[in-house]
C-alpha cells in the first residue's frame, strides 16, 4: 500500500519561489506540503550572488517604470509587458517585505538598503546607468533561502525533505490533484494529495557540460509537465552568463563588473567598448557573451588554449573587495587559482538560466492555449520561478531579476492558490490508474542488466548540448545536434542501474533525472532550429536579424512529435503605454 497524505497544497521545490508560496499559504492556515530533493537551503538559489533588482533610488534616481523599460529592452521585446509590469511594480515592496522578515541586507553608510550596478540597467529609458540591485555582500541568494525557510518554519509548512517528485496525478477533466513522489532515503513511493500543486524545481541548465547550475538542477518540473502532454514554452532561449570559471562552471557574479571590474583579453584590451560603447561591460549578458565568444574565436583569448578572458578588479583594493566580494573572492583563490586582489580572475560564458519552461500567467496558474482554449488555466496546477515561463524574461533575462521573479510570482501563485482553495474545497477523487501508471515508470529501472550508464548518457547529453547549442547556433549544427541527441536517448533504456537495493539508490535516481533532462534537451533543439532568426540569448549565424515580422511569438514546444505550436506576445501592459521594439543597443 503506497503512504498517501493529503493537503491543501502541495509545493515542489524548496527554493526562492517554493518557499515564498508556501510562506503565504502557510501563514493564512492552510495545510501545506514542501517536498524538496535536498534540504531547502541547498536548493539553488543559495547560488545566486549579485542581488535583487529593484528601483528603491537608494543610490542613483530611479522608479518602476525605467526597471520595466530596460526589462522589456533587455528580453529583446519577448518578454510579456503585463507580467514584466506587474514584477517591477511590486519589485520595491518585495524587497521592503524581504528586509522586514530579516534578509541581511549589506547597508549603505545612511543605513539603507546597498545597491549596485548590473547589467543593462539604466535612467530614463536608455541613459545612464542606473544602480538598482539590492544586495547582500555576495551571497545575496544564500541570504534570501534561509530568511524564507526560517518564516517557513515559524509558519508550520511541513517540509519533506530528500522526496524526489515523480510525475503529476491528473483527473479525466484535467485537475490536478498532486503529485506522486519517491523517498529517496528508502526508495519508497509516495502519494502527496492536494487539491493545488505548485511547481517550483527551478532551473535545467544540466543539460549542458559547463553550468553555473548546481547538479541538482535536473527539470524535474518540466519533465513532469511534458509527460502529462502539456507543452514548454520558449526552450530555445538559455542564458549564457558571461563569467564563469573554465571546465568548472563557478559563478563569478556580474556583481564584480556592478563594483567596477572589467573585462580584458590576451592582449590587455577592455575589448567590450567595441561591442556595447556605452553600457561597455555592464551591457545585458547575451551582448557580453557574444563579444567574449568573439574575441575567443578571433584568437584573442587568454591562457595556453586561448579559450577565455580575464576578469580584473585589482584596482578596487583590498578592502572593497574583501567587503563586497568576499565570496567571489573565495570562489577565485578554490576554483581558478587566482587572488582577485592580485591576479585577473579567467572567465568564460557558461550556461546558467532557462528563459523558457511552463507556460504560466501572472498569478502563477499554468496555461495550456492547445489543451483548454487560448490562456486557460490547468485547474489546480501551479508553476513559479525559473521553470515558470511567465515570461517576463523574454528571449534574454537581465541579472538580479530572477530573485525578484522569485518573490514576486511565488508570492502571486501562492495568493492566486487560495483563491482556488476557497472556490473548490472538496477533494476530487484521485484517479488511481494514474499513479498506478507512475509507478509503473519507476518500475522499469528496479531490474538488473543494460550495457550502458547513465553517467556516460548523461555526459553524452551534455557535449551534445554544449557544442550544437551553445552562444551561437546555426541549422546545421542543430541538426547534427539533434540527430546525436536521438542516438543517445534511445539508448537510456539500456542503462544499468548497478545498485539494485532500494535503499539511498543514487543510481535509480539518476535515471529518472536524465529522463527529465533529455526531452528539455531536446525541446531545446527543436524549438531552437524552428527559430530562423536572432533574439536575445538565440543567436543564429544563418539568420543574424531579429525578425519581428516573423517571430515576434512565444513557441510552445509539445513532446508528442515533437510538435510546435505559437502564441503572441502580449505587448499591452496592464497599466501604462506598451514600449513597441526597437533596435537594441547598449
Ligand atoms: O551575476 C549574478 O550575480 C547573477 C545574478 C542573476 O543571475 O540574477
Amino acid at each position: 500500500m503506497i503512504p498517501k497524505r493529503r493537503f491543501d497544497a502541495v509545493i515542489v521545490g524548496g527554493g526562492g519561489a517554493g518557499l515564498r508560496a508556501a510562506l503565504q499559504l502557510a501563514e493564512a492556515n492552510l495545510k501545506v506540503a514542501l517536498i524538496s530533493k535536498v534540504f531547502p537551503t541547498r536548493s539553488h538559489t543559495v547560488s545566486a550572488q549579485g542581488g535583487i533588482t529593484a528601483a528603491l533610488a537608494n543610490v542613483s534616481d530611479d522608479n518602476w517604470h525605467w526597471h520595466m523599460y530596460d526589462t522589456v529592452k533587455g528580453s529583446d521585446y519577448l518578454g510579456d509587458q503585463d507580467a514584466i509590469e506587474f514584477m517591477c511594480r511590486n519589485a520595491s515592496s518585495a524587497v521592503y517585505e524581504l528586509e522586514h522578515m530579516g534578509l541581511p541586507f549589506s547597508r549603505l553608510d545612511n543605513g539603507k538598503i546597498y545597491q549596485r550596478p548590473f547589467g543593462g540597467q539604466s535612467q530614463n529609458y536608455g541613459g545612464a546607468q542606473a544602480i538598482r540591485t539590492c544586495a547582500a555582500a555576495d551571497r545575496t541568494g544564500h541570504a534570501l533561502l534561509h530568511t524564507l525557510y526560517q518564516r517557513n518554519i515559524a509558519a508550520r509548512t511541513q517540509f519533506f525533505d530528500e522526496f524526489f517528485a515523480l510525475d503529476l496525478i491528473r483527473d479525466a477533466d484535467g485537475y490536478v490533484l498532486g503529485v506522486t513522489a519517491m523517498e529517496i532515503e528508502s526508495g519508497e513511493p509516495w502519494v502527496f494529495e492536494a487539491r493545488t500543486t505548485l511547481l517550483a524545481t527551478g532551473g535545467a541548465c544540466r543539460i549542458f557540460r559547463h553550468s553555473t547550475n548546481a547538479h541538482i538542477n535536473t527539470g524535474d518540473g518540466l519533465g513532469m509537465v511534458l509527460r502529462a502532454g502539456l507543452p514548454l514554452e520558449d526552450m530555445e532561449f538559455w542564458q549564457f552568463h558571461p563569467t564563469g570559471i573554465p571546465e568548472v562552471g563557478s559563478l563569478i557574479t556580474e556583481g564584480v563588473r556592478g563594483e567596477g571590474g572589467f573585462l580584458v583579453n590576451k592582449l590587455g584590451e577592455k575589448f567590450m567598448a567595441n561591442y556595447a560603447p556605452n553600457a561597455k561591460d555592464l551591457a545585458s549578458r547575451d551582448v557580453v557573451s557574444r563579444a567574449i565568444a568573439q574575441e575567443i574565436r578571433a584568437g584573442r583569448g587568454c591562457g595556453v588554449h586561448g579559450d577565455y578572458v580575464d576578469l580584473k578588479i585589482e584596482h578596487l583594493g583590498t578592502e572593497k573587495i574583501k567587503a563586497r566580494l568576499p565570496g567571489i573572492r573565495e570562489l577565485s583563490m578554490q576554483f581558478a587559482g587566482a587572488d582577485p586582489i592580485t591576479d585577473p580572475i579567467p572567465v568564460t560564458p557558461t550556461a546558467h538560466y532557462m528563459m523558457g519552461g511552463i507556460p504560466s500567467n501572472l498569478h502563477g496558474q499554468v496555461v495550456s492555449p492547445a489543451h483548454y482554449g487560448p490562456e486557460e488555466a490547468v485547474p489546480g496546477l501551479y508553476a513559479a520561478g525559473e521553470c515558470a515561463c511567465v515570461s517576463v524574461h523574454g528571449a534574454n533575462r537581465l541579472g538580479g531579476n530572477s530573485l525578484l521573479d522569485l518573490v514576486v510570482f511565488g508570492r502571486a501563485a501562492g495568493m492566486h492558490m487560495i483563491e482556488h482553495l476557497r472556490e473548490n474545497p472538496i477533494p476530487r477523487p484521485l484517479p488511481q490508474a494514474e499513479v498506478e501508471k507512475s509507478m509503473a515508470r519507476v518500475a522499469r529501472w528496479d531490474r538488473k542488466g543494460g550495457t550502458e550508464t547513465v553517467a556516460g548518457l548523461r555526459g553524452e547529453m551534455q557535449r551534445v548540448m554544449q557544442d550544437h547549442c551553445g552562444v551561437y547556433r546555426s541549422e546545421e549544427l542543430l541538426l547534427a545536434g539533434l540527430e546525436k541527441l536521438t542516438r543517445v536517448a534511445a539508448r537510456l533504456p539500456d542503462a544499468a542501474i548497478r545498485d539494485h537495493s532500494k535503499h539511498f539508490n543514487t543510481a535509480r535516481l539518476e535515471a529518472l533525472e536524465l529522463e527529465n533532462l533529455l526531452p528539455i534537451a531536446r525541446a531545446t533543439l527543436v524549438s531552437a532550429l524552428a527559430r530562423t532568426e536572432s533574439r536575445g540569448a538565440h543567436s543564429r549565424e544563418d539568420h543574424p536579424q531579429r525578425d519581428d515580422r516573423q517571430w515576434l511569438r512565444h513557441s510552445l514546444y509539445y513532446c508528442q512529435n515533437d510538435q510546435l505550436d505559437y502564441k503572441p506576445v502580449k505587448l499591452k501592459p496592464l497599466t501604462v503605454e506598451s514600449f513597441q521594439p526597437k533596435e537594441r543597443t547598449y
